[in-house]
């Protein structure tokens, strides 16, 4: 599989409005501005195939690239930030709810945390409910070009081991679409988990 592929193919709302329940989806979540859209871009190479931003909350629907038949990935709305109207956030946090909930074809979800303050409270509910849910997890650390080698593989480290309690399938790898680094192991396990 070629992620490079990626097309856009809808936003939705709410879950309703996806493509049929079918196939093979992979997901990206994590906190508002942890860059998620992003690393969607930097992985398919495409520089703007998901909206960033600089303010946080940019992403509020569920936007769906096709990357071959049946196989999609999927941006989906941050949590986690303060400033957002109640209602709206009511609204597209529901969305990501249900769609963790109730999409069966989620085969695997891809965590962003920036890499200078991973594992904040939801970050780690999110991974323990994957966990749980025999979902696979991909751990980003997204940014790592704001930190030196040395402390960017320490953090690598050290979720690793807070993480190693869960005894899930978990993988943890630093990342940055600035530097582009990361790319080919993240590259990798995504696209095993389009292959089976
Ligand atoms: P929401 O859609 O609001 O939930 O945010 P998001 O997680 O999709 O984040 P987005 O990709 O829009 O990026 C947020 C901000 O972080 C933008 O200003 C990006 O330019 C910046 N950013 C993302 N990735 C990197 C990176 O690897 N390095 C650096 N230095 N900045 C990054
Ligand atoms: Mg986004």
């Amino acid at each position: 599989i070629n992620l490079n592929n990626a097309k856009f193919t809808i936003s939705a709302p709410d879950i309703r409005r996806l493509p049929e329940d079918t196939g093979i989806e992979v997901a990206f979540a994590g906190r508002s501005n942890a860059g998620k859209s992003s690393a969607l871009n930097t992985l398919t190479r495409q520089k703007s195939l998901a909206r960033t931003s600089k303010t946080p909350g940019r992403t509020q629907l569920i936007n769906v690239f096709e990357i071959a038949e049946n196989k999609r990935l999927i941006d989906l709305p941050g949590y986690g930030f303060a400033k957002v109207p109640m209602e709206m956030k009511k609204k597209w946090q529901k969305a990501l709810g249900e769609y963790l909930e109730k999409r069966d074809c989620l085969k695997g979800l891809v965590v962003l945390m920036d890499i200078r303050h991973p594992l904040k409270d939801l970050d780690h509910n999110l991974i323990e409910w994957a966990v749980d849910s025999d979902l696979p997890v991909l751990c980003l650390l997204t940014k790592s070009d704001k930190l030196s080698q040395g402390k960017a593989s320490a953090e690598v480290l050290k979720v690793k081991r807070t993480l190693a309690e869960l005894n899930g399938n978990i993988k943890v790898q630093a990342f940055s679409s600035l530097k582009k680094s990361g790319m080919p192991q993240a590259t990798q396990v995504i696209s095993d988990w389009f292959a089976q």
